[in-house]
């Protein structure tokens, strides 16, 4: 596997497109330093996403699995200043450091971090009859990514965009035998955009730092 190169690139382009951000830099600092786990997104990615959701027009972001905030980070600067977020995080301990990160970029006013299970916190939006959001983050616990998709749907409006990370898992995905539960999960996702009406999607293949995935981007007809 051409990892060398793919790393190479990825750094070359991360360079001239991801200009330096003391936020985004703390952020993975304070991650470091509090031990946690070194699994967010890449730059390129969170630049990806961020992307996307300025493209959307995303005034409101949902995000599932927080870690210490980074890619929150790079999806609140993507909103306007009257822009709202929730991103929603099980693990207190990072919950607090994603909070701090957060309340240190000066963006505590438009992100809330909720703390708990991301199935029982999506019912409780949904519960809670909350505006819809116009984006979508999935990267939390993959085998459950078929009961947060169905969620956001609910919680999402016509036009909205449902992005689900490590979608290929160096071709894993492609495995119909396979026993890995995070992979059956989204080939459930996929198997359900591919043959739904009222959703549409496609898979961006990466490769990069991280080796060879990808983002499954989808939008609620
Ligand atoms: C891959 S990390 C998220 C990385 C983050 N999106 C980023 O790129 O900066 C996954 C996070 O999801 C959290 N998580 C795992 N299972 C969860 C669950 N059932 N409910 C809520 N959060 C969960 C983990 O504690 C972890 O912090």
């Amino acid at each position: 596997m051409p990892l060398d190169i793919w790393s190479e690139t990825e750094d070359f382009l991360s360079l001239l497109l991801c200009p330096p951000d003391a936020d985004l830099e703390r952020a993975v600092r304070v991650s470091d330093q509090e031990n946690l786990p070194p699994i967010s997104v890449s730059a390129l990615q969170g630049k990806q996403i961020s992307l996307l959701a300025s493209i959307a027009g995303a005034s409101r972001i949902l995000e599932v699995g927080s870690l210490a905030g980074y890619s929150a980070l790079w999806l609140a600067k993507a909103l306007p200043p009257d822009g709202r977020m929730v991103t929603i995080e099980n693990n207190p301990v990072h919950a607090a450091v994603a909070a701090g990160n957060i309340r240190a970029a000066g963006l505590a006013d438009r992100v809330e971090v909720r703390v708990g299970n991301a199935a029982e916190q999506l019912a409780l939006l949904v519960e809670e009859n909350v505006e819809p959001f116009d984006f979508f983050f999935i990267d939390a616990d993959q085998h459950n990514n078929a009961i947060y998709f169905e969620s956001c749907l609910q919680l999402g409006r016509s036009g909205s965009v449902i992005v689900i990370d490590n979608a290929v898992r160096s071709g894993e995905v492609c495995n119909v035998d396979t026993p890995n539960a995070a992979v059956r999960a989204t080939q459930r996702v996929l198997e359900l955009v591919g043959s739904a009406e009222h959703v549409d999607g496609v898979v961006f293949q990466t490769i990069g730092k991280r080796g060879h995935d990808g983002m499954l981007v989808t939008r609620i007809r």
